[in-house]
């Protein structure tokens, strides 16, 4: 296994270029599944779950040729629609391929996900959706089997907003017969990409970024070419370390419009933010002042960022309440940042963070993908030398990110654990 050696307190001076957004490729590439004719993205980003779910597809009997940060996708040829456990297990995220699989060939058989270490996360709005679409359901033996001649487009209004919920439904309802509403929507960005995309592939779909999307179902999607929109969630996670470390980062090749809450919370820590067309600067001006946040779906707060403002307020001057209202253990952190110093105590759902003057590196274990990127924030922060274990959590969902850090003026590097 492998591990970052950091060096902290050098504040992060440069600017850095945003890669492909992992939660708009994985929806994107399943939904390759749903026409015969070859789909070409780029801006794909170079990452372990994007490796993943190429590796789902071609299991399927896609083909798939790789290129650089490019990749050619056909679905012409299917040999399987069994989404194995020993795949689905490592990500979450496959079961984006049932909806299309039962869209285009009228039945599917993908293992549950199972939990994670942030929560439960089931998926029963996938299949109830999937169920009111008319889809036959049987769940047997840790997989769920879905079978249908063709799915008929009805109204479904999911019981809470979920993104790949919505992203699944979305891609049952582009090849059902007649019309789809769903409610309750989930508005992120990375929903909008998918509609996108699906629109450029031929699907009728209106109300995209809203709480209700509308499908008027057709017969047959054609190929496309379609760019990946840039990861909302690395550009932040680079702007708190900029506002952590003291530094002045200027991040590329983003969509400022796609970040929600997020810029209001980093001026809110007294930074200078400045925000162009495709890129966003932070300056820090003195340590940040401590910002509450409360995670919900877009634009709200997002959850994914609620981990990387708790390093950041871990050496802010104030008190802070962070409170996380999308998934039941997502504070795995915390015991993380308190062994570099941090004074943090947990009440339920709401983390208080009372910024301390400064965090002492100490050895460090990732627990998961954006508890990672925190330890890194923290551990650049810190005076002496960390290092953090187990970051193949972090290669799920950031490309190179120690290569981007040290290019700016980061003292990390990746060595390989005893
Ligand atoms: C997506 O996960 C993202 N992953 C997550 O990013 C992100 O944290 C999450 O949305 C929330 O924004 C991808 O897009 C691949 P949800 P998803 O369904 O779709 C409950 C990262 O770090 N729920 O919106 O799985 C669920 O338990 C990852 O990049 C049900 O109960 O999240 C959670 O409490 C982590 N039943 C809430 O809804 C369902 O059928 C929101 O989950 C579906 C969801």
């Amino acid at each position: 296994m492998q591990k970052l050696k950091i060096r902290g307190g050098k504040p992060l001076v440069g600017e850095v270029i945003t890669s492909g957004a992992k939660n708009a490729a994985l929806p994107l590439l399943a939904a390759t599944l749903l026409t015969d004719e070859p789909v070409v993205f780029q801006n794909i980003p170079d990452l372990a779950d994007v490796k993943t779910m190429l590796k789902l597809l071609e299991q399927l009997g896609c083909q798939v040729e790789r290129g650089d940060h490019e990749v050619r996708i056909q679905a012409s040829h299917l040999t399987s629609t069994q989404a194995t456990y020993d795949l689905v297990k490592t990500m979450r995220a496959s079961i984006l391929v049932l909806c299309p699989l039962v869209a285009r060939f009228g039945h599917a058989m993908v293992s549950l996900p199972g939990g994670c270490s942030i929560g439960a996360r089931p998926v029963d709005q996938h299949i109830k959706g999937l169920k009111a679409l008319g889809a036959n359901i049987e769940l047997d033996h840790g997989y769920v089997s879905a079978k249908c001649d063709r799915l008929r487009g009805c109204r479904i209004v999911t019981d809470m907003v979920t993104v790949t919920g919505t992203e699944n439904l979305l891609m049952a309802a582009v090849l059902s017969e007649g019309t789809t509403i769903i409610e309750n929507a989930a508005r992120e960005p990375e929903v909008v990409d998918l509609a996108n995309c699906l629109i450029s592939m031929g699907a009728n779909i209106v109300g995209a970024g809203t709480t209700q999307i509308t499908v008027q179902g057709v017969e047959k999607l054609h190929g496309t070419t379609y760019r990946v929109m840039s990861d909302r969630i690395e550009a932040g996670s680079f702007l708190v370390a900029a506002v952590a470390t003291g530094g002045d980062v200027l991040v590329k090749d983003c969509d400022p419009n796609t970040f929600g809450a997020v810029i209001e919370k980093l001026i809110e820590t007294g930074a200078h933010i400045e925000v162009g067309e495709d890129w966003v600067r932070a300056k820090a001006q003195g340590k940040p002042k401590a910002v509450s946040i409360r995670t919900a779906p877009y634009p709200a707060f997002p959850t994914d960022m609620q981990a990387q403002f708790m390093a950041l307020n871990a050496i802010a001057s104030g008190v802070s309440h962070v409170t996380e209202t999308i998934f039941e253990n997502r504070f795995m952190h915390v015991p993380e940042l308190q062994r570099l110093g941090a004074s943090i105590t947990i009440d339920g759902h709401t983390a208080v963070v009372c910024g301390v003057d400064q965090l002492s590196g100490a050895p460090l274990m990732a627990t998961d993908l954006r508890a990672s990127a925190a330890l890194v924030i923290a551990a650049l922060v810190a005076d002496g030398e960390s290092t953090v274990d187990r970051i193949y959590h972090l290669d799920r969902g950031y490309e190179k990110m120690e290569e981007k850090l040290r290019a700016l003026g980061g003292d990390i590097v990746r060595i390989k654990a005893e």
